[in-house]
């Protein structure tokens, strides 16, 4: 694991809070989302369940994302889980994460080890 990550600068505007945009880089699909307390996140942008695009599916409930297919959700740290209906929560897969970070009004996304 190297000491510092590269950034790429990504083809993207800054979500607003709550919102959910789309984006690649180096080939590989991601969104980029903002919790209702304006945390930045950026990750893979299928859900891995099955596959479902997040940036068509997906909506932002206070800190987390939810898959609208079959409502996992994930925190801005990847960690997948469901809920059930008298709130207790299971584990379930987790989602790629990716660092990155908001200036001047551009999204700069960690750029991957081993990608061109
Ligand atoms: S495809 Fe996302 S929860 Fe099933």
């Amino acid at each position: 694991m190297s000491a510092e990550a590269s950034y790429q600068l990504a083809d993207v505007e800054p979500p607003e809070t709550g919102q959910i945009n789309e984006t690649s880089l180096n080939g590989r699909d991601l969104i980029v989302w903002k919790t209702e307390k304006g945390e930045l996140c950026a990750m893979e942008a299928r859900c891995p369940h099955q596959w479902t695009h997040l940036a068509y599916q997906g909506v932002v409930s206070g800190e987390e994302i939810i898959c609208t297919t079959h409502f996992w959700r994930f925190s801005t740290a990847g960690e997948g889980c469901k809920e059930n209906v008298k709130g207790r929560r299971d584990p379930k897969g987790n989602i790629d994460v990716i660092p990155c970070y908001e200036q001047d009004g551009k999204i700069w996304i960690a750029t991957t080890e081993g990608e061109d």
